[in-house]
């Protein structure tokens, strides 16, 4: 049995597999996979351990969310788009019953009236917007502190 809590499962949604190709100015210049490789790095430099998935079908991330028994301690989600609509994840973020830390690389409260909108949030330990890819080192530091408690 492993007594040290450092798996973190990392959940990206919708159109996020396309960055390097959506608006820089927006989302910065990091392909996904540089983003995946970055969040990796900080996650090392943490001792956490990652495990990277992303889909753009809903189902499918659904049922990741149903799937992490055993096999995660918390769980890093930018659901992209889903985020603001999508209470079929919010059910299956709930079902799956680990700290969690809600991620967007763009200021979502800065933007257009529907980004401001997530449903998600209020089940989460942590919010973090609009820093770009060092969201994600702030969302692992929030999860280390949540997972050594
Ligand atoms: C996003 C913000 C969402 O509103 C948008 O639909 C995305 C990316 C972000 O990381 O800033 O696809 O989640």
């Amino acid at each position: 049995m492993n007594s040290v809590r450092n798996r973190v499962e990392v959940l990206h949604g919708v159109n996020l597999g396309e960055l390097g190709r959506r608006d820089p100015d927006v989302y910065g210049g990091l392909t996904f996979t540089q983003l995946e490789q970055r969040i990796a790095a900080f996650a090392g430099e943490l001792d956490l351990e990652t495990r990277f998935f992303q889909t753009n079908h809903e189902g499918e991330y659904v049922e990741r969310l149903h799937r992490l028994d055993g096999l995660a301690d918390g769980l890093i989600l930018n659901p992209g788009a889903w985020t603001h609509y999508s209470w079929s994840i919010r059910d299956a973020l709930e079902l799956a019953g680990l700290p969690a830390v809600e991620v967007h690389l763009s200021d979502v409260d800065a933007r257009e009236e529907w980004r401001r909108v997530s449903v998600i949030s209020d089940l989460c330990v942590g919010r973090v917007t609009g820093q770009g890819p060092d969201g994600y080192r702030e969302a692992l530091e929030v999860l280390k502190r949540v997972l050594a408690e």
